[in-house]
């Protein structure tokens, strides 16, 4: 089966690397996807059966200041993926966020849920989700959350290099989600692509992603410190205290509860992902540097 993966530098792509050995990988320097028509030409000419995008602008605070290239990668980029696929009759594996819903739920958004993104990456990944269905019919757009990796940058990152700066550091606590693993979230790509051929293959349409359990950033942050402390990669644990999101402002507004529940129907055709603190645990076995 002939598989093309764009965004392959990024954190799930560096992953889909090593598990999806046959597939060719674009990046940045092969296609910019700033560029719709020209991105939509390449894919046309190099005729693959499935195509997975997880290339992304994924900068959710600059993204204010940039909605309009924003806009082009995250909305019309995937557009030109789903006339691509059509015309190709390709499947379109896309992925998605938890940026879409405002924060407002009570409860797990499942993904029939209404969205109503509050920021400029929120809109424009709701856009690209939009085009891909309004376009074309073979496609999995696979919602997901907090994604970290020991590939690219992310939030566990960035608190190891604090942890190394300061003795205290200021985390929001009232802002709640799933960190998943971009290594999991590879291995579910690449075991429903293996299987699209099969008869009870994953329905097309909308599907979240998560594992468990639900966390803020500040118990993340805890976490973190608490795995990288015992595991020796920082020398000291910082002094971290829980503060509210008025108390952090930001350029772009974040869902207050941004919680996905997984799709059963997800689950009958993959195994589960693993919860967030045991792949950390690992993932900080395998950083090599932060
Ligand atoms: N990160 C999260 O917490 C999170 C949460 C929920 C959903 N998601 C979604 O999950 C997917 C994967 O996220 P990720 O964290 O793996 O993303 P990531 O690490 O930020 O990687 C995104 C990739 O997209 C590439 N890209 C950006 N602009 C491009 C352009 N104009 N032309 C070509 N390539 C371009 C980047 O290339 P360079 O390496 O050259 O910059 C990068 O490799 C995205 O769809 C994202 O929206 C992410």
């Amino acid at each position: 089966m002939k598989i093309l993966v764009l965004g392959a530098n990024g954190q799930v792509g560096s992953h889909l690397r090593l598990v999806l050995r046959e597939a060719t990988f674009w990046t940045r320097q092969d296609v910019d996807l700033a560029c719709a028509a020209e991105l939509e030409k390449a894919v046309l000419t190099a005729q693959p059966e499935v195509i997975i995008n997880v290339a992304a602008y994924t900068a959710v605070d600059r993204a204010e200041q940039e909605p309009g290239l924003a806009w082009a990668i995250n909305a019309e980029a995937p557009a030109a993926l789903a006339r691509a696929a059509d015309r190709l009759g390709a499947l379109l594996v896309h992925l998605s966020t938890d940026y879409v819903f405002d924060g407002n739920s009570r409860r797990p958004y499942e993904s029939t849920d209404s969205v109503n993104p509050i920021n400029v990456y929120g809109r424009t990944k709701l856009g690209g989700e939009l085009a891909i269905a309004s376009v074309c019919s073979r496609y999995w757009i696979l919602r997901t959350s907090w994604i970290f990796s020991e590939h690219g940058a992310n939030f566990v990152k960035t608190m190891l290099r604090l942890a190394n700066e300061r003795d205290s550091l200021n985390v929001v606590d009232d802002q709640s989600g799933i960190p998943s693993y971009a290594g999991d979230l590879a291995s579910v790509i690449c075991e429903l692509v293996s299987d699209i051929d099969d008869a009870h293959s994953l329905p097309f349409g909308i599907h979240h992603i998560s594992g468990g359990p639900t966390t803020t950033w500040y118990e993340f942050a805890q976490e973190i410190f608490r795995s990288a402390y015992a595991q020796g990669i920082i020398a000291r644990k910082p002094l971290v205290t829980p503060i509210t999101t008025a108390e952090y402002p930001t350029a772009a507004k974040r869902p207050r509860y941004s919680v996905l529940a997984s799709s059963e129907v997800l689950e009958e055709h993959v195994v589960t992902i693993a919860d967030w603190t045991k792949r950390l645990d690992e993932m900080l076995g395998k950083i090599q540097g932060f």
